[in-house]
């Protein structure tokens, strides 16, 4: 199961594809000028996955309260950008994801002070924080900060405030 997990995700990170300019249009419509300066600096294989996300989230809220609401697309698009500062390669990524995953998450502050690889590694795990830091620090929306910290950590869900139901949609719309 979790082999076939990955395996799509480095085929998938593989499609060398920018998104369709359709989708590029939308986005520019939903995010604030920093949070769009942001979420254009993601390699093209995290923004494709950040639209899918967010299209997922944009067709289950349709019909809501929340129906287009852009704060929580917004959430959508931005809550892997943490992941640019591990700066690390889809092989990378499928090491960290693995590690991750026989040492416990616990390991990542210790290896996010140390150098080189496991450095990187470090980072990647960490990069719901440093994704909130980097959109609070571009001026982005508050909300999308929190999903971004706490989107890998169900157990602060419901410290961030935003609606259950909302966060019901975000996390079903993540495939990863
Ligand atoms: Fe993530
Ligand atoms: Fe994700």
């Amino acid at each position: 199961m979790r082999a076939a997990h990955l395996a799509r995700r480095f085929v998938g990170a593989l499609w060398p594809g920018r998104p369709r300019a359709v989708d590029e249009e939308w986005v520019a419509r939903v995010l604030l000028p920093g949070e769009l300066a942001l979420w254009r600096r993601m390699p093209r294989h995290d923004r494709r996955h950040s639209i899918r996300v967010a299209r997922a989230v944009q067709a289950a809220l349709a019909g809501t309260v929340h129906d287009e609401d852009s704060r929580w697309l917004a959430a959508a698009l931005l809550h892997d950008v943490g992941k640019l500062d591990a700066g690390l390669g889809v092989y990378g990524r499928v090491v960290a994801t693995l590690a991750g995953g026989a040492a416990g998450h616990e390991m990542a502050d210790a290896w996010s002070a140390r150098r080189g690889f496991t450095r990187r590694v470090g980072l990647y795990l960490r990069h719901g924080e440093l994704g909130a830091d980097m959109i609070r620090l571009a001026g982005g929306r508050e909300e999308a900060a929190r999903w971004a910290a706490a989107h890998h950590d169900r157990a602060s869900w419901t410290a961030t405030a935003i609606p259950s139901e909302v966060v019901a949609v975000l996390d079903a719309a993540d495939d990863d």
